[in-house]
Parts: C-alpha cells; structure tokens; sequence
C-alpha cells in the first residue's frame, strides 16, 4: 500500500529532500521499522513529520499518549520511548494486517508492556475511551477526523495537544470542491471542515505546520 502523501509534500521537494536526509535516521528498532515501511510503501508519517514529533515528544515529556492509526507501529514507537515513569500510550487500527504486525514490533523493542494496541474501528473505540492523555495524534481516514475531533478533545487534558496529520491533501484543500474527482469529495469536503472548525474554534490554540502532507495542531486551553 502506497502512502501517496508522502509523495506530495507541500514545500519546496529540495527541500523535503533536505528534510528527509540531513535529519538523522533513529537508532535501533524505531529506525529499522522506519526503513521497513518505506522499503515495503506501508504508510507511516514522513521522516520529517518523524523528526518534529519526536522534538516535541522530548519537549513535552507526555506521560499519556492516544494514537488513532497505528500501522505497524512506527510513530507509536517513537512516540512511547518518551513516555515517562508509569506512562502509557494507546493506540488504535482496525486493519489486522497491519496491527498484528505492529504487536509483533512492540514485542520486539520490548514495550509491550507500555502500549495497549485497541483493535476495531476507532469510531466505536474512541466512545469507550477516558481520558486524561497529554498527547493525542490522529493520523487514520481522513474523512473522519472531523466526527472523531470533539471524542480527542474530551480525552486531552487542559494543556494537552492534539495533532493531526495530512490535512492538506497535496494542497488541494484549497481547490473548489467541483473542481476535484468525486470520489474525493467527501474527504475533501470534511477535511475543509475539519479545518475551519478547528482554527475558528474560540476555545482553544491551533497552528497549521507545513511538514509532510501538512499537520493542525491543537491545544487544549479550557474543558
Ligand atoms: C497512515 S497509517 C498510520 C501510520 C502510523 N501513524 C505511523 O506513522 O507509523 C493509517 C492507519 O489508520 C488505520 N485507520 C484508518 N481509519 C481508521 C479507523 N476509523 N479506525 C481505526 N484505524 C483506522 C489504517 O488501518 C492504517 O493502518
């Protein structure tokens, strides 16, 4: 399976090439699970998106991480070797193919004891879910993103960040709707709402950051 995204970045491709080489690999299983989904077209977040969450992540210092999108585990990974004292991430799939292999890659990094892998629709897990968790990153069907919004907002803390990945589409975002393929509309559609709820969303700080397919960053400022 091909992550097309990850082919249309929205900076300048030298760039994106700079991003993607000058910035080291990661050490050890996290960057061996890195080379495999790139070697395999299995989509996981570009080494650039890769580079900034785990700056963040070291910055931040979470103790409760939620990922909805798991694949085979790579930025569940990263993201769970800076997990503090008692912490936990959880993370969610409902592929088989891919989250079989990503239990298969947390045994082998020896977390398992710190990442609960959720199997089913996230639609139906996210309901069931409590909060609080200091870092939530979204990065499954676009489309949805927009009904699964209010469900991480109850689960963050105050102060605690959501991030959402691939939201520009390649930039198409920007487009006319009758201008794109129908069968991309409806993600079209929700992404753009999905965009103008959260950065008009009085309540808390957002931020656009152009890595990768694009990321929405947000902040939970109040209950
Ligand atoms: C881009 S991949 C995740 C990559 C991963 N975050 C990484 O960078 O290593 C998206 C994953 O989301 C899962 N997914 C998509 N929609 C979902 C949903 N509604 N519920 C649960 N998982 C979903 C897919 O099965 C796929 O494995």
């Amino acid at each position: 399976m091909l992550n097309e995204m990850m082919h249309r970045p929205v900076v300048m491709p030298e760039l994106v090439e700079y991003m993607r080489t000058a910035q080291a690999g990661f050490p050890g299983g996290v960057g061996e699970i890195e080379k495999f989904a790139n070697d395999n077209g299995i989509p996981i977040i570009p080494h650039e998106t890769a580079k900034f969450i785990d700056l963040f992540c070291a910055t931040i210092e979470p103790r409760y991480i939620l990922e909805i999108g798991t694949a085979i585990g790579f930025s569940a990974s990263l993201m769970a070797q800076h997990l503090q004292t008692e912490g936990h991430l959880t993370t969610i799939d409902r592929y088989p193919k891919m989250y079989e292999r990503a239990q298969e890659n947390f045994k082998r990094l020896g977390i398992e004891d710190r990442v609960t892998l959720l199997e089913g629709d996230a639609a139906d897990i996210l309901p069931t879910l409590k909060g609080s968790y200091d870092l939530i990153f979204m990065d499954s069907a676009k489309a949805k993103y927009i009904d699964f919004y209010p469900e991480c907002m109850r689960l963050l803390r105050v102060g605690g960040v959501l991030i959402i990945d691939d939201v520009f589409q390649g930039g198409t975002i920007l487009d006319d709707e009758k201008d794109r393929p129908k069968r991309v509309r409806k993600i079209h559609r929700k992404l753009n709402l999905l965009l103008d709820t959260v950065l008009n969303d009085p309540d808390h700080r957002s931020c656009l950051v152009p890595l990768g397919d694009g990321l929405v960053m947000v902040r939970k400022e109040k209950e």
